[in-house]
């Protein structure tokens, strides 16, 4: 299950999302905005991380104007790793050697059609594991040491 989350800025960009992942398939929880009505990045990326934190979701996708503040939100949370994309490298990048668990994206910099190949790659990318595990695993225990 991913959880989507937008501010007023991601709010077109997801709906575009969201008809894309429908086309494949894919279940989402969708923890709002719900308008493209001005309101606060912070209030809905919190609880679709804490979603994913406590395992009622596995993954999610966070969208805002930069994909600045849905990041910094996001990082926020213990066992949540973010990470902003803006091309297709980064998205596999991220997945494969960050393992990273929430796809955050800007609207006001990545157009449709490239966000929507960015949604595509990290999706459908595993983590390698290996080396990457060890340096993961160094950011887990920061969380654990937190709680
Ligand atoms: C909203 O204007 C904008 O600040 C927000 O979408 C985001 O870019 C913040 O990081």
């Amino acid at each position: 299950m991913i959880a989507l989350a937008c501010d007023h800025g991601g709010y077109e960009l997801m709906q575009a999302a969201k008809h894309f992942l429908d086309e494949r398939g894919l279940k989402y929880e969708d923890f709002g905005t719900y308008s493209a009505e001005s309101c606060d990045y912070s209030d809905f990326a919190l609880p679709a991380c804490h979603a994913i934190a406590s395992g009622t979701c596995s993954v999610g996708l966070l969208i805002c104007g930069t994909g600045i503040g849905m990041s910094i939100a996001a990082n926020k949370i213990p066992g949540i790793r973010a990470g902003l994309c803006t091309n297709n490298f980064m998205a596999e990048m991220t997945r494969a050697h960050n393992d990273a668990n929430v796809l955050c994206l800007g609207a006001r910099v990545t157009s449709e059609t490239e966000a929507l190949g960015i949604i595509d790659v990290f999706f459908s990318t595993d983590f390698e594991g290996g080396r990457h595990s060890r340096r993961v695993e160094k950011l887990n225990a920061l969380d654990r040491e937190r709680e």
